[in-house]
């Protein structure tokens, strides 16, 4: 596998690929990477016949007092890793490489609407920040199709958004949730967890679980569902952020109907650990 730094370097790598007629697939990642990613990258090696791995931690999706600072680096680790699981080429900028004008001067990307709710309630910023550097990312790799885990669910609705709006030739490929037997959604994240946080952090999912069986089941009051799933994060030890079930197509506030399909999404503190998780279902008609 190749490593390059500048988007002068992977433009070259891309454009000789390109030319030989080769079909290109990206994987966008902040590193310190685990199963997940892996699961990622082998998803983009049946897609295309070259694969392109990013590694940036985008300062411009973090806002002040969030865990920019503390987020884990593990450049050697992650290059063996995705080495051997067959990735051709490394993209490893620093941040003046991407943000040669400083972060506050980038023309940014906004997508209106899916940027504030939820995950963008809690984190305004979060969301531009990753449509701007997904738009550079893609521009600069222009792939064929890119890749994105189905954890971060809203993330890729995000996306697929984007790339929609602004008519970008990129197919997306959403990738179920890599889990451990306990039913905790691999994350980078997971690594701050303590002893003690780790055992409880099987309880988002299991929450999860247990309201959409119920609404499968028929309870169709979703106040109701949503008031008890955040009563049993706290009961399990967490201090909820949000539990909410929305429609999967464009995450609007889930009404009820035969044969509709929902997602039930969670993000909840442990300590000072931010975790997400959701879980996909589907009304009997
Ligand atoms: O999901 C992530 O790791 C990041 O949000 C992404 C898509 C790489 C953009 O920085």
């Amino acid at each position: 596998m190749q490593s390059v730094n500048t988007p002068l370097s992977l433009r070259h790598r891309v454009q000789d690929w390109r030319a030989q007629g080769l079909r290109i697939a990206f994987v966008p990642t902040m590193g310190n990477l685990h199963e997940g990613h892996l699961t990622l990258v082998r998803r983009a090696l049946q897609a295309a016949d070259r694969v392109v791995v990013s590694i940036f931690v985008n300062p411009l999706q973090f806002s002040a007092g969030e865990d920019l600072a503390r987020y884990p680096r593990t450049e050697v680790r992650d290059a063996q890793l995705l080495a051997e699981a067959g990735a051709h080429l490394l993209f490893l900028p620093e941040v003046i490489a991407l943000y040669p004008r400083g972060i506050e001067a980038c023309t940014r990307v906004e997508v209106p609407g899916l940027s504030d709710i939820l995950c963008g309630a809690s984190r305004p910023g979060h969301f531009t920040g990753v449509a701007t550097v997904v738009t550079k990312l893609f521009n600069l790799v222009q792939p064929d199709v890119a890749v994105f885990g189905q954890k971060d669910y809203q993330q890729l609705a995000l996306i697929r958004t984007l790339v929609a709006d602004l008519d970008m030739p990129v197919e997306i490929i959403g990738v179920p949730t890599q889990r451990e037997a306990s039913g905790l959604a691999l994350s980078s994240r997971n690594g701050y967890l303590n002893e003690a946080e780790r055992a409880q952090a099987p309880g988002l999912y299991a929450v999860l679980t247990r309201l959409r069986d119920a609404l499968q089941a028929g309870e169709g009051d979703i106040p109701a569902l949503e008031a008890r799933g955040r009563a049993e994060l706290e009961q399990a030890g967490f201090r909820p952020d949000y539990l909410s079930v929305r429609h999967s197509a464009d995450l609007a506030p889930f009404v009820p109907t035969p044969g509709e399909s929902f997602v039930v999404l969670g993000a909840a503190w442990l300590g000072t650990t931010r975790l997400i998780d959701n879980v996909e279902g589907r009304l009997a008609l």
